[in-house]
């Protein structure tokens, strides 16, 4: 796609039926990503994610979206301890998940090892740097990447180890959008970008913060598509409406005695 100039839509999904959703409408890959930890789970941030949390989420999504190409984000600690542990974990995301490829954050020496161990034995392997989530703490809090010359040739560099570890596509987070397009030019393999401009050759989201379902989250890159939670609202107090008026269910959505 990037060969032809064509870009690359990708969204996250957890389950079956937001899964089933983006595969239907055409999506080019579905992301499992680590952020199930915020926006399923209720937890303050991705690292208290699990390999077992992911696997559960991935084996959902691949049963709502069997011919989707799908990507399993390997979440803190199941890749950084030592590249066999890394190949170990995310062997059990395509043979337990059933997905095609993972994804790893960083691109540290030890995260480089882990990439060309797994993509060695087969599995393709993404990359994500710019802002890593899982690092949070260590970068000081959610904020923009690559900042100045210095910290973006240090991107850039990143993205190119990457790519030689052998890695078929990088995610560029929070990235000033001129240094995006700057990776994305010098790399012969595609950027997927999250508030990393229009530069990147594809894009991806969090599914509930571009439906409109995640109403406090308000980072400036995030487009609302539709309003979900809006929808949602509306449903449920029509439900407890008429259940409490004894409105429904009515004789259209009840069963006749067939004697
Ligand atoms: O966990 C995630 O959803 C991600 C994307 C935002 C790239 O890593």
């Amino acid at each position: 796609m990037k060969a032809r100039g064509e870009r690359i839509a990708v969204m996250t999904a957890y389950d079956v039926m937001f899964s089933r959703l983006l595969s239907e409408a055409g999506v080019d890959m579905i992301l499992v990503g680590d952020s199930l930890g915020q926006v399923v789970m209720g937890l303050p941030s991705t690292i208290p994610v699990t390999m077992d949390h992911m696997v559960h989420h991935a084996s959902a999504v691949r049963r709502g979206a069997p011919d989707a190409f799908v990507v399993l984000d390997m979440p803190f600690l199941s890749y950084q301890v030592s590249p066999e542990e890394a190949l170990r974990n995310a062997g059990r995301a395509l043979q337990e998940a059933g997905v095609d490829a993972v994804k790893l954050e960083g691109a540290s020496r030890p995260v480089l090892d882990a990439v060309a161990r797994i993509v060695e034995a087969g599995i393709p392997v993404m990359g994500h740097v710019g802002f890593t989530p899982q690092s949070v703490h260590a970068l000081g809090g959610y904020r923009v990447q690559g900042r100045g010359n210095e910290a973006a040739d240090r991107l850039l560099h990143e993205a190119r180890a990457l790519e030689e570890a052998g890695c078929f596509s990088i995610v560029l987070e929070l990235v000033p959008a001129p240094l995006a397009e700057r990776v994305s030019g010098e790399l012969r393999i595609p950027t997927i970008g999250i508030g990393a401009g229009p530069g990147c050759d594809g894009q991806v989201l969090v599914v509930y913060d571009a439906l409109g379902l995640n109403a406090g989250f308000r980072p400036r890159f995030l487009k609302r598509f539709a309003d979900l939670e809006g929808e949602a609202r509306r449903g449920i107090e029509a439900y407890l409406g008429e259940v409490r008026a004894g409105t429904y269910p009515g004789a259209d959505h009840s069963f006749e005695d067939d004697r």
